[in-house]
């Protein structure tokens, strides 16, 4: 069975700069079609967003190598949405990291519809986490507390057993090499046409510097000001820049990403933001 040496892994792979970062994350909304079409026209615009912020797509697995063939030698990164946390075995349905690492750079893991509806623990999305990393991928992290947790004044207290678990799985030093993104689960679109409510200004920055701060004590004190921190939740073109407040390394964007002419104000926006 092949089997990634994770002895040289980490060296190969370049650790990113703390550069903006806008993933689109497009779930399951789109067709081969329009995930093809959209694809092309982020491609065409891809040249005024390469300078200034690194943007990733993340489609359904089957059009990853459609989609790697569209970005050959254009800027736009791709990403996949999920992972098992093993390389191999009796997984019906599930994709392996092998089947990834010649085609993403980055992995989201532990995304709140993994965690609800497919039964992922905090222990699950860390295994995750270390198996992407392992096969010299970039995993983002997604944590945050559901509408519940927050009503009874648990975020922080939830947040810290997330990133925590990650922690207690991560070499400090690879802490640079990890993206964390910051979802809280009531500010998630529902596709359902009805807005999820927003943070307050503030809010959501106040999470992330809370993130920081448990990545460092976590030891990681040295790296975690080269942590990337992004935020997701009901993102749009025209919220983006809004939720770059300092701290904020860019954006986790579902929705508002389908549409290509979005994604890209998006990633604009962040740009703008970050500068
Ligand atoms: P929306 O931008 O549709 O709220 O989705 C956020 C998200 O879950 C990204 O991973």
């Amino acid at each position: 069975m092949p089997r990634c040496s994770y002895e040289h892994m980490p060296s190969e792979v370049p650790m990113p700069e703390r550069r903006p970062l806008v993933v689109a994350n497009w779930k399951m909304y789109l067709t081969p079609a329009e995930s093809r079409r959209e694809a092309e026209l982020i491609r065409k615009r891809a040249a005024v967003l390469a300078r200034s912020v690194e943007a990733v797509v993340c489609p359904s697995f089957p059009l990853l190598p459609d989609l790697h063939a569209i970005f050959f030698k254009s800027p736009i990164v791709l990403g996949a949405q999920d992972a098992h946390m093993e390389e191999a075995g009796p997984y019906t349905g599930d994709v392996s990291v092998l089947h990834l690492q010649k085609l993403v750079r980055y992995v989201i893991v532990g995304h709140s519809e993994r965690r609800r509806l497919h039964g992922e623990t905090d222990e699950i999305v860390a295994r995750k986490m270390r198996r992407v990393l392992n096969a010299g991928m970039h995993p983002i992290v997604c944590v945050g507390e559901t509408a519940e947790e927050r009503a009874a004044e648990a975020t922080l207290e939830v947040v810290r057993r997330q990133v925590g678990a990650v922690m207690t799985e991560l070499p400090v030093l690879e802490l640079p090499r990890i993206v964390f993104a910051y979802e809280p689960v009531w500010a998630i679109g529902t596709g359902a046409g009805t807005p999820a409510p927003q943070p307050a200004p503030g809010e959501a920055a106040e999470i992330i510097g809370f993130i920081r701060k448990v990545a460092s004590d976590a030891g990681g004190r040295r790296y975690a000001g080269k942590l990337r921190i992004l935020y997701g939740g009901s993102v749009t073109a025209k919220t983006a820049a809004a939720f770059m407040e300092p701290g904020v390394d860019g954006a986790l964007v579902g929705g508002a990403s389908t549409k290509a002419t979005d994604f890209i104000t998006i990633a604009q926006e962040i740009a703008d933001a970050a500068r």
